[in-house]
């Protein structure tokens, strides 16, 4: 028999087979194993974290412009191109004629999707709806709750800024009361993140809005507890996990939560243009749609996808994606994501006296992403000449507070791209940006 590695080699070599390549890929990496399992970037075995022949697999699953590093995954992700191929094959029956093709054939199909998704976030299927992104999602549950004036609404001033600005239209429209906390990055506990929120809440506290995960560092902020904290105390907790869903692994009931809003064209891969919205069963009565739903479905989680006439092609090849994902397996693609993370940020901790991660290392509070703070160089400018000399796109966050390059690899991303990146880097901090 070939060795393994002699046999994949073989069929990366011939383009025409790379779909039934990944599907070998897929197939012979090792079973994946309870959390933590893969220790990182020391695991050598089949679809470990540094088993460059599995993750050459992966990456050939992709059509991606390798002329530029895309180090910004985080804002949105190329779909594996079988995915985009299945919409791309939707889009075309659907024209055929639509209203036969599209409401009475793939439209139904959204319930293979529905039960898919539920059963990897953990919730029933009458819990989950499909969006079209984060946004609209977070926006339901933001313009969704009967709120009189007055009442408070609690948010960090690390949240998205535009599901801040939604709370500000509140603010103006409906006299609510927004505040935002602040939290030190990295914040030197759980703990100190769940003090900070009750700081601020009082008797008038409605909700509290919390991400999963911040865009702007990847911290992973404590939902449980905080969830655990509120509930009894009456107050409702959105949890924004735009960048958590197929990020890292956890459940529903890892988290405790009420609600949950995500995009799933950032770390699922799925088509551009899709989301969930998951809302507890005895939360549904109260929380309204975006748009208007009979009465009749006031109790009905399809109420939150009355949106009027939509391509049904996006959200069905939500299932390719997933399935996708699962055959790489959670604990298996965070592994690879975090051995990415720390081959970039721990090389330039070593070489730079410079440089400062905002995002913690070795910690279960984060992930894939980093954010890198390099004293003296601004984010402004070390963006900008990355992208113009090298072609090396990353993020420039700047906050009043902090600020850095967000760097979001995913699992297509070669080594030698985050190596380069750390190498150019430090040709910055040594030569300065000429
Ligand atoms: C934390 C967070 N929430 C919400 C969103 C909105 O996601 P989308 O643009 O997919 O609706 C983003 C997008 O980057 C985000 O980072």
């Amino acid at each position: 028999m070939p060795s393994r590695r002699a046999f994949l080699a073989a069929a990366s070599a011939l383009p025409t087979l790379r779909v039934d390549a990944i599907r070998r890929a897929l197939s012979l990496g090792a079973p994946v194993p309870a959390s933590g399992a893969f220790a990182r970037g020391t695991d050598s075995t089949a679809g470990g974290p540094d088993d460059e022949d599995y993750w050459g697999e992966i990456q050939r699953a992709f059509d991606c412009d390798r002329t530029m590093v895309n180090l910004n995954n985080g804002g949105v992700s190329p779909s594996p191109s079988h995915v985009l191929e299945q919409m791309i094959r939707d889009l075309r029956f659907c024209n055929e004629i639509p209203v036969i093709h599209m409401w009475q054939t793939l439209e139904p199909r959204i319930e293979s999707v529905r039960r898919d998704l539920a059963r990897s976030f953990g919730c029933d299927p009458e819990e989950m709806a499909i969006t079209r992104n984060a946004s609209e999602a977070n926006e339901t549950m933001i313009f969704g709750l009967d709120l009189q004036r007055g009442d408070e609404v609690v948010v960090s001033n690390q949240n998205y800024g535009r599901m801040i600005t939604a709370w500000d239209q509140r603010v103006r429209r409906d006299g609510i009361v927004l505040k935002q906390i602040s939290i030190k990055l990295p914040p030197p506990s759980p703990e100190y993140v769940v003090e900070q929120f009750k700081a601020a809440v009082t008797p008038r506290t409605r909700v509290i809005e919390i991400t999963h995960i911040t865009n702007l560092s990847g911290q992973i902020l404590p939902v449980r507890e905080l969830v655990r904290w509120a509930r009894p105390r009456g107050i409702e907790v959105f949890v924004d996990g735009a960048h958590a869903y197929a990020h890292f692994p956890f459940t529903r009931d890892d988290l405790d939560c009420d609600y949950y809003g995500t995009s799933l064209h950032k770390w699922l891969l799925a088509p551009i243009g899709t989301g969930f919205l998951y809302v507890r069963k005895n939360r549904q009565k109260k929380l309204w749609p975006l748009m208007a739903a009979p009465a009749a479905m006031d109790e009905n989680i399809r109420k939150y996808e009355e949106i009027g006439t939509h391509p049904a092609a996006n959200h069905n090849a939500i299932s390719v994606a997933l399935a996708f994902h699962q055959a790489i397996g959670a604990e298996r693609k965070v592994a690879r994501l975090r051995y990415l993370r720390d081959r970039w940020a721990k090389r330039l901790l070593r070489e730079s006296d410079r440089v400062r991660l905002l995002t913690p290392l070795d910690s279960q509070w984060s992930a894939g992403m980093g954010l890198l703070h390099v004293d003296g160089l601004g984010p402004e400018k070390l963006g900008p000449w990355l992208f113009d000399r090298y072609r090396i796109v990353v993020t420039p966050i700047t906050h009043p507070e902090f600020d850095g390059l967000r760097v979001t690899p995913n699992v297509y991303t070669s080594v030698q791209e985050v190596d380069l990146f750390a190498e150019k880097v430090l040709e910055a901090v040594t030569r300065g940006l000429s």
